[in-house]
């Protein structure tokens, strides 16, 4: 038997556009992502001798073939024609789930590059992202990492240059969202503001912080929001205290903020922690 490690690290989308639903009931959306270092820890243990395991120290997440960790490792052994004589699959869970933050992605991510690593890298990255798209629409997006353009239902990806070092602030407020249904709900309504990811592509490009922050919008914000307003207290705390951009995540329900500096997450926290326990503060991760 062998022990792998591998971090799965949470997205928080600083755009999000949706473009249209598609043939195949998915959406087409625009979206750039960037992974951050709030992180569940993944350990795989392979060739146990026993049947498949899947363990989470956190309750309410499937510990079966419906975890997308799980999906992620039968899908890639069945890509690379490979076998295992029993798996493992260990997750501590730091990333809040029906975030937004592509808690489930990230572990499936996990799990591919982990198993793509143990067998010598039969796939490039870019095959591992294409074999992760059949596993969730985050999961390509997961497998690469950094700061890109997703496009597609979120498969097509585009890496941008990093963005600049800043803090992130990341608060999960205590309901929980269901993505089929709010892009079901988006399907109903006009989308009356859209981001500019030109903008945001340039301001990346330029490195320029606050063009980033001014730049961050996401069409499901709103849709959100309006019927949980305590979205906008979060934001309003966040920007009273030196954020330079703030809003939900993916299909939410969290909330990241952007701050240049560890101190003011520090007293972004402060203020929000009592009310919303699930607070974290993060940096951009590269891998
Ligand atoms: O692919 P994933 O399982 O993450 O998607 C969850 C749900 O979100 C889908 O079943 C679909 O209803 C919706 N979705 C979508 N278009 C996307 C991504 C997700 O409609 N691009």
């Amino acid at each position: 038997m062998e022990t792998l490690y591998e971090g799965a690290y949470a997205k928080v989308n600083l755009t999000l556009d949706v473009l249209g639903k598609r043939p195949d009931g998915y959406h087409d959306l625009k979206s750039v992502m960037q992974t951050i270092s709030l992180r569940d820890d993944i350990t795989l243990e392979v060739n146990t001798g026993k049947p498949w395991v899947l363990t989470c120290d956190k309750e309410n997440i499937p510990c079966d073939h419906r975890n997308l960790a799980w999906k992620a490792a039968e899908v890639y052994l069945k890509a690379t024609n490979q076998n295992v004589d029993g798996l493992g699959i260990h997750i501590a869970k730091r990333i809040p789930s029906q975030a937004g933050l592509g808690g489930g992605s990230a572990d499936a991510a996990a799990v591919l590059r982990a198993l793509n690593r143990y067998f010598d890298s039969p796939l490039s990255i870019a095959a591992l992202a294409e074999v992760g798209a059949s596993v969730g629409s985050d999961v390509p997006f997961c497998v690469i990492g950094g700061t890109a353009m997703a496009e597609g239902r979120g498969e097509r990806l585009r890496r941008l240059p990093n963005m600049p070092d800043c803090v992130f602030v990341v608060c999960k407020p205590d309901f929980p969202v269901s993505t089929p249904e709010l892009y079901h709900k988006l399907d109903e309504t006009a989308i009356p503001q859209r981001p500019d990811n030109a903008a945001m592509e340039s301001a990346i490009l330029a490195g320029d912080l606050e063009k980033i922050a001014d730049n961050m919008y996401n069409v499901f914000d709103p849709v959100v929001t309006q019927d949980h307003l305590e979205l906008n207290y979060i934001k309003s705390i966040c920007n009273s205290y030196a954020s330079l951009g703030q809003q939900m995540s993916g299909s939410g329900s969290a909330v990241f903020a952007i701050v240049k500096e560890f101190e003011y997450a520090a007293v972004i926290c402060n203020m929000l922690r009592e009310n919303y326990p699930q607070i974290f503060i993060a940096k951009p991760v590269y891998y």
